[in-house]
C-alpha cells in the first residue's frame, strides 16, 4: 500500500464549469472519487490550492508520509521555479498531469518548468490523465521498492 500526495493547482477548483470544452465537465470531486476507486489499495491525500505557498508547504510535509506525488500544477506548470524546487528538494517520485494537451495549445503552455524534476508527464487525456498518471506513479514506486530490496539482499554477507 502506498500513500500518495495528490495536488491540484490554481483554478482547478472550478473544474466542471471552467472552460468545459477544454477541461471537460467533471468536477474535481468526481475525478478524485474515480481515482480512489481505481486504486483502492492505496491512500490519496489531496490538496487543491490557488496559492503557491500552500502547495509548497504540502509538498514539504509529504516528505514525512508520502511515497510519491501526483500533481496537476495548473498555470504554475509554466513558471513556478519555487514549486519545481520544492519537488526537487523532497526527492519523492513525482508525476505531472494535465487534462489538456499543453503542447497543442498556446505557446506559453508548451514549457513546463516542473517536468524536468518529475519521473514523467501525462497530458491530453482529460480526467484519465490523472488515472494514467497514478497508475504510472504506483508502478514506478513498486519497481523502486523491488530494486531497493534486491540491493539490500546483495549487501548482506552470505
Ligand atoms: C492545465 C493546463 C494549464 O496550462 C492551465 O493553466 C491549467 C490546467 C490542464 O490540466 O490542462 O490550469 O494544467
Amino acid at each position: 500500500m502506498a500513500e500518495i500526495a495528490l495536488l491540484h493547482g490554481p483554478n482547478l477548483n472550478l473544474l466542471g464549469t471552467r472552460e468545459p470544452t477544454i477541461y471537460g465537465a467533471d468536477t474535481l470531486e468526481v475525478i478524485e472519487r474515480r481515482l480512489r476507486a481505481s486504486a483502492p489499495a492505496h491512500t490519496l491525500r489531496t490538496l487543491q490550492s490557488n496559492y503557491e505557498g500552500a502547495l509548497i508547504d504540502f509538498i514539504h510535509e509529504a516528505r514525512g508520509w508520502a511515497q510519491g506525488i501526483l500533481i496537476n500544477p495548473g498555470a504554475f506548470t509554466h513558471y513556478s521555479y519555487a514549486l519545481r524546487d520544492a519537488i526537487a528538494a523532497v526527492e519523492l517520485p513525482t508525476v505531472e498531469v494535465h487534462l489538456s494537451n499543453i503542447h497543442a495549445r498556446e505557446a506559453f503552455r508548451h514549457t513546463s518548468v516542473i517536468a524536468p524534476v518529475c519521473v514523467g508527464q501525462i497530458c491530453g487525456f482529460g480526467w484519465r490523465s490523472y488515472q494514467l498518471g497514478l497508475e504510472a506513479l504506483l508502478a514506478h514506486i513498486e519497481d523502486k521498492n523491488a530494486a531497493t530490496l534486491v540491493a539490500q539482499h546483495k549487501e548482506k554477507p552470505a
